[in-house]
């Protein structure tokens, strides 16, 4: 059987999380995943492509207060005001924020807790990077293997 393209989405302001997909990227094509990184996810593209085997993977990091980086500020603003039905999109997050900030990767769990309301099924539990803390390739790494497991 074809293993399903990956669309990976990317909330980035300065950069670090547009990397971090790109590595996320090809570490998924070497294992023979097709990918699509979606540097500014297109609201109407991503959302009427939905098909059985779609899985989407949000490296979403939080800017602002608690807010969605700037590449994705648009899809999240439609996202929340048309609450499409998801189901059948399967999907997992990868939020990327810095402890020293209160809200602390809201941007992540807000796209995690939105997916998981309108009807898309988690495939795996969220990774929390902490750039203050963290080896975010490391840990984005580690968590992909486990990851892909689970697909
Ligand atoms: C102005 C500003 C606001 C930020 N606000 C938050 C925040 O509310 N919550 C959080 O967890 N991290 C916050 N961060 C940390 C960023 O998420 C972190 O620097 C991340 O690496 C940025 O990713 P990017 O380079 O892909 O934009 C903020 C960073 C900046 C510069």
């Amino acid at each position: 059987m074809a293993l399903p393209t990956i669309e990976l989405l990317v909330a980035t302001t300065s950069g670090n999380t547009e990397y971090l997909a790109d590595q996320l990227s090809d570490q998924l094509q070497q294992l023979g995943y097709p990918t699509r990184v979606h540097y500014e996810p297109d609201y109407s593209e991503l959302i009427e492509g939905i098909t059985d085997d779609t899985v989407w993977i949000g490296c979403i990091a939080s800017h602002g207060a608690g807010d969605y980086a700037d590449s994705m500020l648009d899809f999240a603003e439609h996202l929340h005001a048309k609450q499409p039905a998801l189901a059948p999109l399967g999907y997992a997050v990868i939020a990327i924020g810095d402890s020293c900030y209160d809200t602390y990767c809201q941007a992540g769990r807000d796209f995690d807790q939105t997916l998981s309301k309108l009807g898309a099924k988690q495939l795996f539990e969220r990774l929390e990077i902490d750039m203050s803390q963290d080896d975010p390739e490391e840990k984005a790494s580690t968590w992909l293997g486990s990851f892909i497991q689970r697909l």
